[in-house]
């Protein structure tokens, strides 16, 4: 294994970024390969086969390109659709990205939690065993909000949020039956941790619970042993089809991504 041998990191946009931050926190010195699907953008809106045909093939093709010792798909939408499909499809470790409904109930104390995703992972089957499996005693009020999504994708590219715009985002769940007993938030989309500011002032009180702390430790003791450089690389943002915006460009040097690659299908 060579010390160069990147991590892969995979997403429709911005919302990888959430697990990177942690991992950069576990493992200083990694070389990252960001990948954001410019040309796919937004998954949640997309039908599962669209999904489960797109994501084997386009990671089979970024594996080849970059070489990395692990994929981490950055991503719920991508692996509670396509998790199995893409592991088929490759060689190397792939880690996913699965709603953290299981600490969520752990926490819960009205037993009421809330699983914020996007439209196609709150409709998966496997939300429903993970809610079934982890938290039968609790009532788990859905909502896919594709419109969370944008706003994240709004606010790395530098444009103001307002308090409205996630107060009319969340509404249609905490409107459901016993919504306003919710304790307890899954943020069971990557792009959500982005805005845990915004989504902080809309509901005082609330924990919110996303997967990136546990996907960085598990990364961290799959990895463990491995060489790594001794000073970070420049580090690599790989965008599908359009280029980010300068500002764009900004939030992703905060996370060590200073080369921009376009690699179009
Ligand atoms: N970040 C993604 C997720 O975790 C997908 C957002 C989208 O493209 O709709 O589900």
């Amino acid at each position: 294994m060579s010390p160069a041998a990147p991590l892969l990191f995979f997403d429709s946009g911005v919302g990888g970024l959430s697990v990177l931050g942690p991992t950069r926190a576990l493992i200083a010195t990694a070389p990252i390969v960001y990948v954001a699907d410019s040309a796919g953008y937004p998954y949640g809106t997309k039908t599962d086969a669209e999904l489960a045909e797109r994501l084997p093939k386009l990671l089979g093709r970024m594996v080849d390109q970059f070489r990395p010792r692990l994929v981490v798909i950055a991503c719920n939408t991508a692996s509670t659709i396509a998790l199995d499909h893409v592991r088929a499809a490759l060689d190397i470790p792939v880690v996913g990205t699965v709603p953290a409904i299981k600490p969520a109930a752990a926490l819960s104390r009205s037993r009421v939690i809330g699983v914020l995703g996007t439209e196609a992972t709150v409709r998966q089957p496997y939300v429903d065993d993970l809610a079934q499996r982890f938290a039968a005693d609790c009532t788990v009020i859905r909502h896919g909000s594709p419109d969370l999504v944008a706003i994240a994708e709004a606010k790395l590219a530098g444009e103001a949020i307002g308090p409205e715009a996630i107060e009319d985002a969340i509404r249609p769940m905490l409107d459901q039956p016993r919504g306003d007993e919710i304790d307890t938030i899954v943020l069971a989309c990557t792009h959500f941790p982005l805005l845990i500011e915004e989504l902080s002032v809309a509901m005082p009180g609330v924990t919110f619970v996303d997967g990136g702390p546990g996907i960085a430790n598990r990364i961290s003791s799959l990895t463990q042993g491995q060489p790594w450089p001794d000073k970070a690389p420049e580090s690599i943002a790989v965008f599908t089809g359009a280029p980010p915006s300068p500002a764009l460009s900004a939030s992703l040097a905060r996370f060590g991504l200073t080369s921009i690659v376009s690699f179009h299908n």
